[in-house]
């Protein structure tokens, strides 16, 4: 079997939430029906939504069921920038180094709806600076639509200060969408409490909260956005008035009851698996550095106290100087070993992340990337399996990085 160290691009689906899942298919009913097939639907997808608020500190009401992580960010996003277009603002405030969920819904809005797009810098550490945002959220004219960011980021593990965020946009009367798919099942999620905490009111502070079912042990093409019973949002999706008339369309008892079983699970083992994945994380970047000196740990350095750590417990992430991270990869693959260098690939060819250039490391160093995640099945095997098959694929991909530096040089 090979050892599977990429949980944050998808985790096992938990035995449990399988099981929900088949059983709810085997049922029929649409939950919009008046008969009893169709009640019978709309009770398991009504406990289902209880649950994922219950996980979420929110009511029920505010848990919009929507496809994925994917489709809960276009929904937050354009939702509340329409919603504010209407009352002339166009602004928006997004950190640099955001899932591409963000980033092209941003640019989209900036292309197609003429939105005016502010990107907040990130210090070399993935964190964003507040006081760039402190002064966007006060500089005129006062036309901010919404700000939005990504709790942790997915690629470095560099978790932000959202609540001071939060409650920054608050006292500037600016409604908040918070990306929370990479923290949901790590970190606690307490919306209300959230609110509570930053001011957050009407129109001003977190509106909106995306989270994703496929990251916790849930099946992939499941998601919610969390959605404030004060918010004013424009749907994306039209059609039968489902869900608040906020998103349209028959609802899937299946996932929803599949992803309340996994966010459940998560929920009651948050605080015992953090503990233990930040040993098991902690353990794997000790190794890294004792194997290859050279390595340069991404985001922030793991704190000697869990409950202090800026960094998620689940995520390593080195950049291997001399070296390309895919090849990296392909050879730790070709022993076993599946990780991921962080970014994606444009048309195949791998582009240097771009979260590692908003921290401010050269297209060179950005190519040597390496993401390791743990998750609920990780373990000390794994990732001494991880560390044995380091040296061998670090010495083979540099050779192969200087190969091609050379040839490089000499066709010039
Ligand atoms: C931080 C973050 N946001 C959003 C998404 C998109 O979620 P989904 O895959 O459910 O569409 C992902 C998944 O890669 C993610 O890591």
């Amino acid at each position: 079997m090979p050892v599977y160290l990429d949980h944050a691009a998808t985790t096992p689906v938990l035995p449990e939430a399988i099981e929900a899942y088949t059983r709810a298919l085997t049922e029929v009913g649409n939950p919009s029906s008046i008969h009893s097939a169709g009640q019978f639907a709309k009770r398991a997808l009504e406990d289902a939504r209880e649950q994922l608020a219950g996980t979420l500190g929110c009511q029920g009401i505010e848990v919009v069921l929507v496809s994925g992580g994917t489709e809960a960010i276009n929904l937050g996003i354009k939702g509340l920038y329409w919603a504010g277009a209407r009352r002339g603002a166009n602004r928006i405030l997004v950190p640099e180094g955001e899932h591409h969920a963000t980033l092209d819904t941003v640019e989209w809005l900036q292309s197609y709806e003429g939105a005016q797009v502010e990107w907040l810098p990130l210090d070399e550490q993935g964190f964003v600076r507040v006081g760039v945002l402190e002064r966007a959220l006060s500089r005129e004219p006062h036309t901010v639509a919404l700000l939005t960011f990504l709790w942790a980021n997915n690629e470095v593990g560099s978790i932000q200060p959202a609540e001071r965020m939060i409650a920054l946009a608050a006292a500037a009367g600016v409604p908040v969408h918070v990306d929370a798919v990479s923290v949901f099942g790590h970190l606690q999620v307490d919306f209300t409490g959230m609110r509570r905490r930053t001011g957050s009111k009407a129109g001003a502070g977190l509106a909106a909260l995306s989270v994703s079912a496929h990251k916790i042990g849930g099946p992939v093409g499941a998601g919610a956005l969390v959605l404030s019973r004060d918010a004013t949002i424009v749907p994306l999706i039209h059609g039968g008035g489902q869900q608040r008339q906020v998103r349209s369309g028959t609802q899937d008892v299946a996932a929803a009851s599949a992803f309340a079983v996994a966010a459940v699970s998560a929920d009651r083992d948050r605080v015992v698996e953090a503990e233990r994945l930040t040993a098991l994380r902690d353990r794997l970047i000790d190794g890294v550095r004792r194997a290859v000196p050279q390595a340069v740990l991404s985001g922030p350095e793991p704190g000697s106290d869990g409950s202090a750590d800026a960094r998620l417990a689940s995520n390593a992430h080195f950049t291997f100087p001399g070296c390309e991270g895919d090849s990296l990869l392909f050879l730790l693959d070709a022993a076993g070993v599946e990780v991921s260098t962080g970014s994606a690939c444009q048309a195949g060819i791998p582009e240097p992340s771009h979260v590692l250039r908003a921290m401010g490391r050269t297209e060179d160093e950005a190519r040597g990337a390496l993401r390791i995640t743990l998750g609920r099945t990780s373990t000390e095997a794994d990732v001494d399996a991880f560390l044995a098959a380091l040296p061998a694929a670090y010495a083979q991909a540099s050779r192969a990085g200087l190969a091609a530096r050379e040839s490089a040089l000499g066709a010039r």
